[in-house]
Formats: C-alpha cells, sequence, structure tokens
C-alpha cells in the first residue's frame, strides 16, 4: 500500500528544487548560442514571447497536476483523465533517456574538471580539439561503429551516477536542503565567471556581437521555433520533472507565484550566462586576432573546445578558472540530472506500490547500463541523436497532448479556478486561451515543421537509417508507454 507521501520541507525547498532543475547545462552551452545564432539581442523578444505565452502556463499546468493529485506523471494524468496515463509513461520514458545522456555529457565535465588542474587538454587550439575528439571521446566517425568503449568517459559516467545516487537515495526532505547548495553554488561561481570576463581585454567586442539585435529576425519562423524549444528545454517542461516535484507539496500550496519564481530566476541566470560566455569568447578573438563568429562554435564544441582555449590565454590563475568553469557546469549539471530520475523512479513507487529504496538503486544501474552505449567511441553521435529526437520531437508531443487533456478534457477553466483557490497571484481566462489555444497551436505547428525538415534534409550529416531508428524508437516508446498504463497497480485494486 502506499504510504504518506513525501514532503518537502519548506516553500523554498521546492522552488529551489525546481530552480535547479531548469538551470542546468542548456543555460551555459545552449542558450547563448542559440541567442546568437538568431539575431542576437532581437532573439530575447521571441524568447520573452515563449516565455509568457507557453512556458509559464504549461509549467502552472503541469504544478497544477502534479500538486492536485499528489501523484507522478503517469497516475497523476490517470487521475486527471483514465485514458491519459500513458502521456505519463511516455514523459517518463523520454526523461529516463535523457538521463542517461545528460550523465554522459556530465561525464565529459568530470574529465575536464580532473584536467583542468595540469590543464591536460592542451595548450593550442589544435591539441584542445584533439583532446576532446580523440583522445576523451575517441570518436569513431560514425554511429554505427561504436569501437572500444573509451574508459574515462565510463569512470566519470559512473561517478555521475553514483553522485545522482547519493542526492535522492535519502528522500525528498534531504533534496530539499542540497539543492540550496547545487543552486547557489553555480550562482556565485557565475558571478564570479562574468566578473572576470568582463574584466578581459576584447570583452565588449564578445557582448556587442552577443547582444546586437538584428530585427529581421522576427520575421523568420525558425527564430520563433528556436525560443520556443528552448524555452521548453530549460525549463524541464513535458518531462514529468515538475510535475513529481510539484506531488510532494501539500494540496493547497501556492502554485502561480512558484511558476514566476521559478522560470524568471532560470531565465534571467541564462542570460548572465551569455555574458560569462561571450565575454571570454570577446577575448579569445582578440588573443588570436580573429573575429568572434570565427571562434564561436555551437553546442558542445563551445563548452568543450573553445572555452578551454580560451581559459588557456588567461593571463593569471588559467588553472584555477578551468577548475571553476567546470565546477560550475557540474554544480550546474547535478540538479537537472537528478531531477531527471526522480520522475522514473516515482512513477514506478507510485504505480506498483514498490520500496523506493529499491527501485532508485535498480534504475540507476539501469541508466549507468544504457550509457555504456554512450561511452563507446561512437557514443557522441548517439548522444547527438538522442538529443535531436528527445528535444524536438518528444517534448513537443508530450507538451501538446497535456495541453489537450487539461485544456479541453478536463476544461482549462475548472483547472484555472482551482489554481487561483491556492494561488497568491490570481490568473485570468488568458491562461485559458493559452491551454487550448497557442500553446498547442504553436506545438503542433513546430512538431509538423521539424518532421517535414528531417524528410526533406535529414539531420546533420548522419545517414538515413540513424534518421529511422530515432523514428522507430519514439514510435516503440509510444508503444511501450501505452502497454505500461495498461498494467494493473496498486490504485487499480
Ligand atoms: N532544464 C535542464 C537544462 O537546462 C534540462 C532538463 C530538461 C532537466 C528536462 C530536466 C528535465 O539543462
Amino acid at each position: 500500500m502506499p504510504t504518506i507521501r513525501e514532503r518537502w520541507s519548506s516553500r523554498s525547498s521546492f522552488v529551489f528544487a525546481a530552480i535547479g532543475s531548469a538551470i542546468g547545462l542548456g543555460n551555459v552551452w545552449r542558450f547563448p548560442y542559440i541567442t546568437y545564432q538568431n539575431g542576437g539581442g532581437a532573439f530575447l523578444i521571441p524568447y520573452f514571447v515563449a516565455l509568457i505565452t507557453a512556458g509559464i502556463p504549461l509549467m502552472i499546468l503541469e504544478y497544477y497536476v502534479g500538486q492536485e493529485t499528489q501523484r507522478a506523471p503517469p497516475t497523476a494524468l490517470k487521475k486527471i483523465w483514465k485514458k491519459s496515463e500513458w502521456i505519463g509513461w511516455f514523459s517518463v520514458c523520454l526523461v529516463f533517456l535523457l538521463s542517461t545522456y545528460y550523465s554522459t555529457i556530465m561525464s565529459w565535465c568530470v574529465n575536464y574538471f580532473y584536467q583542468s588542474f595540469t590543464l591536460g587538454w592542451g595548450s593550442t587550439p589544435e591539441a584542445i580539439n584533439n583532446f576532446f575528439n580523440n583522445t576523451l571521446l575517441g570518436k569513431s566517425g560514425s554511429p554505427g561503429i561504436l569501437g572500444g568503449i573509451q574508459m574515462p568517459v565510463l569512470i566519470g559516467l559512473a561517478i555521475t551516477w553514483i553522485s545522482i545516487y547519493l542526492c535522492l537515495f535519502r528522500g525528498v526532505k534531504i533534496l530539499g536542503k542540497i539543492v540550496y547548495f547545487t543552486v547557489c553554488i553555480p550562482w556565485l561561481l557565475l558571478i564570479i565567471m562574468v566578473i572576470r570576463g568582463l574584466s578581459l581585454p576584447g570583452a565588449i567586442e564578445g557582448l556587442n556581437f552577443y547582444l546586437t539585435p538584428d530585427f529581421s529576425v522576427l520575421l523568420k519562423p525558425q527564430a520563433w521555433l528556436a525560443a520556443y524549444g528552448q524555452i521548453f528545454y530549460t525549463l524541464s517542461l513535458a518531462m514529468g520533472t515538475l510535475i513529481i516535484y510539484a506531488s510532494y507539496q501539500p494540496k493547497d500550496s501556492d502554485i502561480t507565484a512558484n511558476a514566476f519564481i521559478t522560470s524568471l530566476a532560470n531565465c534571467g541566470t541564462a542570460f548572465l550566462a551569455g555574458f560569462a560566455v561571450f565575454s571570454t569568447l570577446g577575448y579569445l578573438a582578440q588573443s588570436m586576432g580573429v573575429s568572434v563568429p570565427e571562434v564561436t562554435k555551437s553546442g558542445l564544441g563551445l563548452a568543450f573546445v573553445t572555452y578551454p582555449t580560451a581559459i588557456n590565454l588567461l593571463p593569471v590563475a588559467s588553472r584555477f578558472f578551468g577548475a571553476f568553469f567546470f565546477l560550475l557546469l557540474l554544480t550546474l549539471g547535478i540538479d537537472s540530472a537528478f531531477s531527471e530520475v526522480e520522475p522514473v523512479v516515482g512513477s514506478i513507487v507510485d504505480k506498483w506500490g514498490l520500496k523506493k529504496k529499491w527501485v532508485l538503486p535498480l534504475v540507476c544501474i539501469f541508466g549507468f547500463l544504457v550509457g555504456i552505449l554512450y561511452s563507446t567511441r561512437g557514443g557522441f553521435y548517439w548522444v547527438d541523436l538522442a538529443d535531436h529526437f528527445i528535444c524536438n520531437y518528444g517534448i513537443t508531443l508530450v507538451g501538446l497532448l497535456e495541453c489537450i487533456v487539461i485544456g479541453y478534457v478536463f476544461g482549462a477553466r475548472k483547472a484555472r479556478s482551482c489554481i487561483n483557490e491556492v494561488s497568491d497571484v490570481r490568473i485570468g481566462p488568458w491562461w485559458d486561451v493559452f491551454i487550448k489555444f497557442i500553446t498547442p497551436i504553436v506545438l503542433g505547428v513546430s512538431f509538423i515543421m521539424q518532421l517535414i525538415k528531417l524528410i526533406q534534409n535529414g539531420y546533420g550529416n548522419y545517414p538515413i537509417w540513424t534518421i529511422f531508428t530515432g523514428m522507430g524508437f519514439i514510435v516503440l516508446l509510444l508503444i511501450l508507454s501505452v502497454i505500461l498504463s495498461r498494467r494493473k497497480g496498486v490504485s487499480d485494486e
């Protein structure tokens, strides 16, 4: 039988946990680059619009679903509407996969952190490139060639999973204390990195590049899609995380103010991270005598190749700042990583009434075992592919389905009046409009456009079979979710 539900020790523990989940690796390598790529300062307009029209409304919705039902995503959605349990399982499958590759990226950070004490990644840009691609990842050249296992990556992965386990095993009360550290330490480190970055020569060039607005992007659908995608990813939406976290809140807790605080803290941090990253890139460009775009790499290359190059060039204390930067990534990432595992564990516990102390280690071991694929020499490509499929199709699909279930089946108005009953800040009918029309339309259009693009151009330079594998996998997860939702659970007896 399910026992008394776990509880956060205070409201701020819950808010910090949600902020910790939201602020993650995505804020440092994804946000600044996407901003630059989509019109610099002008991108903040679609970003802000996406936050208001989809991010905050959906966050309110997820907090409500968790808090009202006091259950993990599958059983929570089932309580809302009997037929929607599978949507919850689908999000749980996705977030589990997300955790497997997210922990792999954390493992790379562990390795870089270790190397930073000796600047072991080399001194020239070529050496650093070589360190990342060949020494650490041993890239095989294709996802079809797995090659051997890269031991340092595997060891980093084991360290990451052990840390995730240690953070979660004492339950939500202790977790609520851990998150104060995992949120405040990176904030402190980030502020130091921003001050350091801004004091470097050439910083202004970098910032100009980051923030100079190019308003013509507002006419490009791509920039709007990128803004919505980024908002979903960064706020940890549609992955079950916010539902499970909210389910540990008492039923009468505030919803709307918590959602506003979480999302604004997250977006503010992302904006600040841009200052740390681009001021340093400005310095790198000036030191190398090239322009800022020439040193700007996308995504993972930014954190693991470009940034270490800049760190090496620092006139003083480069090892110190190298260690700082990777410690920043590790402390930013760990609370996102465990927030990806908690929904999986919580869902199994809630459905079958199993003991958390057994489910958690099993999920961690299984997550580690899946991670072995990413630790192979072909692993980098699988990280990239998993990220592409989960973030572009998975999240959008779940978000869309959640809006439909709450907006139409349960009734947006009914949900809103329940939310307003417990919240200090009341939301108006605008929320219904967003949940019923605007958010699902944007998500639907984005899903279809991404799909058309995939069919027309494939993804990156990957062979076509990888695309079929990715798509096939999503379909397989959907089937698995339906099967899981049909199994009898403790609440059905
Ligand atoms: N929001 C996290 C980041 O920015 C990623 C994440 C997504 C975490 C979904 C949990 C759930 O890095």
